[in-house]
């Protein structure tokens, strides 16, 4: 018998295809910008397989025929270039039909394995719903989790230990350098922990942006994170770790308020900082009494601790006042010399850095607004949590997260509150929250097209960092709604805004055609 080959089974609305709903006519297909690029490269070392679930079909929204006409559209389009889809599975009935086919069941992926001889333990499963990437797990196929589609909608129901990525083309790439999986994770992991137990950089994802990691032990080793990244030394660096006996480790006394959160946060994109113990090097925590600690819930970044036998300090990898990382490529475009591995753990589901609060002092402080929201905090500590206003001078600041500059793009950002204003701006690039129909002549992002915070955050750098590479004159951006996550959002527009308070009208005069933004 022929050697077995690997597969790739992907999911049709939402992975290959935009998800509006039911469709039922080819002229409302419309692929997403790498779905091409990225079926090409799939295609040359994998068979490719669609399995799509439609019960719309067995609810009489759409005929079996229409969902094959719609298939065979697709397929026309995809051989047209080349890609040739081997078989389309479609699932025709609803969940409560508990036919044995249905997704996560592995009923299609089996079945194409015996139709065609498939490798499945060197196969792919990708799609934008928890169903479709746990539908390999019993056969051993590897499942990737796009964040496009219905993906950030049902992120809560994704177990944290599977890998999410920005859009079908990351994960193809991440296939095509990762054929082993599994194991070329673990050996990516065990290569980052020597590295991280032999003084070097680690560059690593979290569930929040990409992390620059060094022993948090050894002070040579982390002096080589502020040189990389051009890091002020005053600025202390928030440490990882992997369980509660390695903040015992670090700090002297864990108060009450702080074990409640531990609790409910940690695992989680909560840092806390408390009194550190003498042995936390200096240059740790810039000299601080104090030392921030953070027990991340990504299964690479604990699994690289644990490997580590030592607690990780590390800051997010950016270069100083940049914007932040949250996939590996990002990590490569500011520091591709700096670190001595990157571990490609595909994008961060969460893309915003963790919220830091204070718990030094009886009253709970926050230091820097983030990923989880006060109000969830305030609720679990049951206590107020004292938001100060930001603080411009290093030297009294608690945190220097609270410093008003961060998170920069290199082409000036300004905050507006109508960006209609620069509508006949080619030059400018326009920063939104949600559609709102407007034209513009320069170019758009879009944070979420529903309105949706957390899809804010996962795109929010990544948009920021788009804009940025197109050699604008400006960048303009409308805040969010001062609530929950888009609270710790605005607070990253305005730190990477070259004014550092909000301008009411950021007017076409503010920004003149060939004068140097201020
Ligand atoms: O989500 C995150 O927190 C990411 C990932 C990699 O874990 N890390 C991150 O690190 O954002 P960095 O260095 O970019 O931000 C650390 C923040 C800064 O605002 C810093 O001032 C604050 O934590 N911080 C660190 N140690 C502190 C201390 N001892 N007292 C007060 N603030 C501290
Ligand atoms: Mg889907």
């Amino acid at each position: 018998m022929d050697k077995q080959k690997p597969a790739v089974f992907l999911d049709r609305d939402g992975t290959l295809i935009e998800d509006v709903g039911v469709l039922r006519h080819p002229g409302q297909i419309r692929l997403f910008p790498d779905t091409i690029e990225a079926l090409r490269l799939l295609d040359k070392n994998y068979l490719l397989f669609v399995i799509s679930n439609q019960p719309g079909i067995s609810r009489k929204q759409v005929t079996c025929r229409q969902v094959t006409g719609l298939n065979l559209a697709l397929d026309d389009i995809l051989r047209k270039n080349n890609i040739r889809i081997q078989k389309w599975f479609v699932y025709p009935h609803v969940r409560t039909e508990e036919c044995r086919c249905i997704k996560p069941n592995p009923f299609f992926l089996q079945q194409a394995a015996a139709e065609y001889g498939i490798d499945l333990a060197h196969s792919f499963m990708i799609g934008d719903h928890p169903h479709d990437v746990y539908t390999g797990d019993p056969v051993g196929v590897f499942g990737l989790y796009l964040l496009t589609g219905h993906g950030i909608r049902h992120i809560d129901d994704l177990s944290s230990e599977k890998l999410v990525f920005h859009s079908i083309g990351h994960a193809a790439a991440w296939i095509t350098k990762h054929p082993r999986h599994k194991e070329d994770l673990e050996e990516s992991l065990r290569n980052g922990a020597a590295i991280v137990k032999n003084g070097g950089l680690v560059a690593f994802p979290t569930e929040t942006v990409y992390g620059l990691g060094a022993d948090a032990s050894n002070p040579q080793a982390v002096a080589r994170i502020y040189e990389a990244k051009g890091r002020p030394l005053h600025n202390p660096l928030i440490v990882h770790i992997s369980d509660i006996e390695q903040l015992e480790s670090l700090v002297d006394d864990i108060p009450l308020t702080a074990r409640s959160l531990i609790d409910l946060f940690w695992p989680g994109p909560l840092t806390l900082v408390f009194r550190k113990k003498r042995c936390v090097p200096d240059i740790v925590t810039a000299g601080h009494p104090t030392v921030a600690v953070r027990m991340p819930i990504h299964p690479l970044a604990a699994k690289l601790i644990r490997l580590s036998e030592t607690p990780i300090a590390a800051p997010s990898a950016n270069i100083f006042g940049r914007t932040s990382a949250t996939s590996a490529s990002h990590v490569l475009e500011q520091l591709h010399n700096a670190c001595d591995i990157l571990i490609d753990g595909g994008a961060c589901r969460i893309g915003l850095e963790s919220t830091v609060v204070s718990v030094v002092d009886r009253k709970l402080a926050l230091l820097r607004p983030g990923s989880l929201s006060i109000e969830e905090l305030e609720m679990a500590a049951g206590t107020d949590i004292f938001t100060g206003a930001p603080v411009t001078d290093p030297d009294k600041m608690q945190s220097p997260g609270m410093l008003t500059s961060h998170y920069q793009t290199v082409t000036p950002l300004y905050i507006t509150n109508d960006a209609l204003y620069f509508s006949d701006r080619p030059d400018v690039g326009i920063l939104l929250f949600e559609n709102t129909h407007r034209a513009f002549a320069g170019p758009v992002r879009t944070l979420s097209p529903s309105g949706n915070l957390k899809e804010a955050a996962a795109n929010l750098y990544t948009a920021m960092r788009s804009l940025d590479s197109l050699g604008l004159y400006a960048i303009v951006a409308e805040l969010l709604p001062e609530k929950g996550l888009g609270f710790a959002i605005n607070d990253r527009l305005r730190k990477a805004s070259v004014k550092t308070h909000i301008l009411h009208q950021t007017s076409r005069a503010a920004i003149p055609r060939g004068a140097e933004p201020q």
